[in-house]
């Protein structure tokens, strides 16, 4: 098996004024510094997903939204994710909430890193998206990026204004350690994969 993991970076919020641009840009600088993995962006507002309104889950029978599919597609092209987590009301947006219920299969025996931002770097919201990604049958990193506190507040463009290279340092250690423990279980469930086909 010579095929690198394919690695998508998913930004879930989709809000015109959105901050998750940034996070979004620089984590997919270091993963696309890294000669481990092929990582593309795939953003949430180029799949504007109905909400669910299948008769099931993908897992029992096919999906009819034309939209869900397009997205399964899409989802099932990766073999590892990292969730760009915006905190809302102490959890994950509802638009990523949603686009993680419209696909299962493409979702399973697959790992993900999240890199979460806020008052406290979307650590609530982290924590729900691992509990939710049991349920998907997933493997989450040990590791994530937090982007919170005094580095939020003073990259983000209604507080601090500086660019996020200025705080870049305090993020780098736990970026390298989420993307190399996303990189091992990628390869891991990859593997098995293989063996099992
Ligand atoms: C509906 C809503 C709920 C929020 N709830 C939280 C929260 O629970 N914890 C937090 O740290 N920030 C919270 N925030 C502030 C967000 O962290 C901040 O607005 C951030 O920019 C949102 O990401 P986005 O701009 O990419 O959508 C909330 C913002 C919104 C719009």
């Amino acid at each position: 098996m010579n095929s690198k993991p394919r690695i998508a970076v998913i930004i879930g919020s989709t809000r015109p004024t959105r901050f998750a641009d940034v996070p979004a840009q620089w984590i997919l600088k270091q993963a696309q510094a890294r000669e481990d993995i092929d990582v593309e962006l795939i953003d949430l507002r180029d799949h504007p997903l109905p909400f669910f309104d299948e008769i099931a889950s993908n897992l029992w029978m096919p999906s009819q939204n034309p939209e869900a599919v397009r997205w399964q597609q899409t989802v099932g092209r990766f073999d590892g994710y990292i969730f760009v987590v915006a905190e809302y009301n102490h959890s994950i947006t509802a638009s990523l909430k949603n686009a993680l219920d419209q696909a299962y299969k493409e979702w399973n025996r697959k790992p993900f890193t999240a890199i979460g931002y806020g008052g406290t770097g979307a650590t609530r919201a982290v924590e729900h998206l691992r509990g939710i990604g049991v349920e998907l049958q997933m493997v989450s990193t040990h590791a994530a990026v937090h982007i919170g506190g005094g580095d939020f507040m003073a990259i983000h463009p209604a507080f601090g204004k500086k660019p996020i290279i200025e705080i870049e340092a305090n993020l780098l250690p736990t970026a390298k350690t989420a993307l190399d423990e996303l990189v091992w279980w990628a390869k891991a469930t990859m593997a098995a994969k293989a063996a099992e086909a």
